[in-house]
């Protein structure tokens, strides 16, 4: 009998106040914990914070060799006995991150026996740019029953691309650059990602002793050394759950503070969030104070970018502020154009968004949501269906809520500092939308209009 699963139950209406401190940024965390395998001593890793996928990334780098102690926020990653060429399926369909294994298996132990990591919720997720670079840099490769045999004679550096179809790679950027830093010599990557968290990775291998430029202009130029160094390093804040958190005070006629935004990682959301018609202020560098203000509230017209783009991790959450927005607002997603697993279940709060054409939502701004019971199905699903039931009329709950643990250090005690009336319960079959199936006889009449409702 599997265990039952965790949900959130939401009274919802509720403006949230006070201050939120953001936690380590989970995707500059995961990489950063791979990128520790790259030397033969220890290194620190400071404001990690605790979630599913960190626990998931120890297991992984346990599995490969390394002992990893996780206390109070620090990480202690000791690679000295990382030895083991494979990850098997197991370990990959928990966390895709754990592809992120494979840049420093091949730096370091000439050859990876990985398994394709599956898909997910948002898309097929591929990792052709990943093996493309790979080649580039005198690795072969071949598939069998599900699993990548790569190997290598030497790493040898070169001029590469990563360009997809839907852009550059976070991923491969990564897993590349890993592998170039102890290259025979240097290796430009054009059409590099530029997101914060690939500076984060440069800068971090940088102070292990590799010789990285151009971090953040989309040409990585990376000049292979012969060995790296332990380190100590501190994770730079979250910037999607400062866009989550942003989007919730929005969305709840709050006035929150957040501790930890920085503001170029964020620029494209704030800019959004500033035409939207909110209120910022800034107390202190890395704090932000936000509040609907006084301004009109306008729809938007959004299309998710690699940076410095708007990101394509913060689209979901903001489709729960304008499905409260008067008007008509557009998302195009462009880089997982099925990323609107959450629009069904918005709907079902009350919120009136439909499809418009492939990889684009329009939205129609409904004066309020009523509570109802909806399920996430992917961590930032599950992130704009909690911003939605915080906003809605009466109580929700939000199912299979282990998404949002993935990504998410102590949602529920943040938001209850905040003044959110929220509570962690196993899932029940009680559902707050069944008092309105017991509707009166002439609610009865007038709802179904005398006939039989659709089927
Ligand atoms: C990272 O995923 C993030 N995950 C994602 O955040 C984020 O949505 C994504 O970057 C885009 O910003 C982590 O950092 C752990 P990509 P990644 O490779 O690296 C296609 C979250 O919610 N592609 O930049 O896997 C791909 O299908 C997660 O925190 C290929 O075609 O994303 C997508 O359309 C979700 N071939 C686009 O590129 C490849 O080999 C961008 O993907 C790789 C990717």
């Amino acid at each position: 009998m599997p265990l039952p699963l965790d949900m959130y139950q939401i009274r919802g209406a509720r403006p949230l106040q006070g201050i939120v401190n953001i936690s380590g940024s989970k995707n500059a965390t995961l990489p950063l914990m791979t990128a520790a395998l790259l030397s033969d001593e220890p290194s620190y890793i400071e404001n990690v914070p605790n979630l599913r996928d960190v626990r998931a990334m120890i297991k992984l780098l346990q599995h490969l060799g390394a002992k990893v102690t996780f206390n109070a926020g620090t990480l202690k990653i000791d690679p000295r006995a990382f030895n083991v060429d494979s990850v098997h399926y197991d370990l990959m369909v928990r966390m895709r991150a754990s592809f992120y294994a494979m840049g420093p298996m091949l730096a370091r132990l000439g050859k990876a026996h990985i398994s394709m990591p599956g898909g997910c919720a948002i898309g097929d997720r591929p990792v052709d740019i990943h093996l493309r670079g790979f080649e580039e840099l005198g690795v072969r490769h071949h598939h069998r029953n599900g699993y990548i045999h790569a190997m290598h004679n030497s790493l040898v550096g070169t001029r590469l691309s990563l360009m997809g179809p839907n852009g550059t790679s976070v991923g491969a950027t990564c897993n590349v650059m890993m592998a170039a830093v102890l290259a025979k010599g240097t290796t430009i990557i054009d059409d590099a990602a530029r997101e914060p968290e690939i500076l984060e990775l440069a800068n971090f291998l940088n102070s292990m002793g590799a010789r990285i430029s151009g971090q953040g202009t989309g040409i990585l130029k990376i000049e292979g050394v012969k060995k790296l160094f332990g380190t100590n390093w501190k994770v730079c804040p979250d910037r999607i759950e400062a866009a989550t958190f942003a989007v919730a005070a929005l969305a709840t006629h709050g006035d929150v503070t957040l501790r930890g935004v920085q503001r170029t990682a964020c620029a494209s959301t704030l800019f959004a969030l500033e035409q939207w018609g909110a209120a910022m202020d800034w107390p202190e560098p890395d704090v932000l104070h936000i509040t609907r203000g006084k301004k009109e509230k306008r729809p938007l017209h959004i299309v998710t970018e690699p940076f410095p783009g708007f990101p394509t991790d913060a689209q979901s959450q903001l489709t729960a502020l304008l499905a409260l927005t008067p008007g008509t607002s557009h998302i195009r997603e462009t880089i997982y154009p099925e990323r609107f697993k959450h629009v069904p279940e918005l709907n079902r709060l009350g919120a009136n968004i439909r499809a418009a054409e492939k990889g684009k939502i329009e939205i129609s701004g409904v004066p309020a949501l009523e509570g109802a019971a909806v399920m996430a199905s992917d961590l930032r699903a599950g992130a704009a269906l909690i911003v939605a039931a915080l906003a809605a009329h009466g109580t929700s709950q939000v199912r299979r809520i282990y998404h949002v643990d993935r990504g998410y250090e102590m949602m529920e005690e943040k938001l209850r500092t905040l003044g959110a009336v929220i509570e962690r319960q196993k899932e029940t079959a009680e559902d707050p939308g069944m008092e309105s199936l017991s509707l009166s006889a002439e609610e009865e009449d007038v709802t179904l209009g005398g006939e039989a409702a659709e089927g």
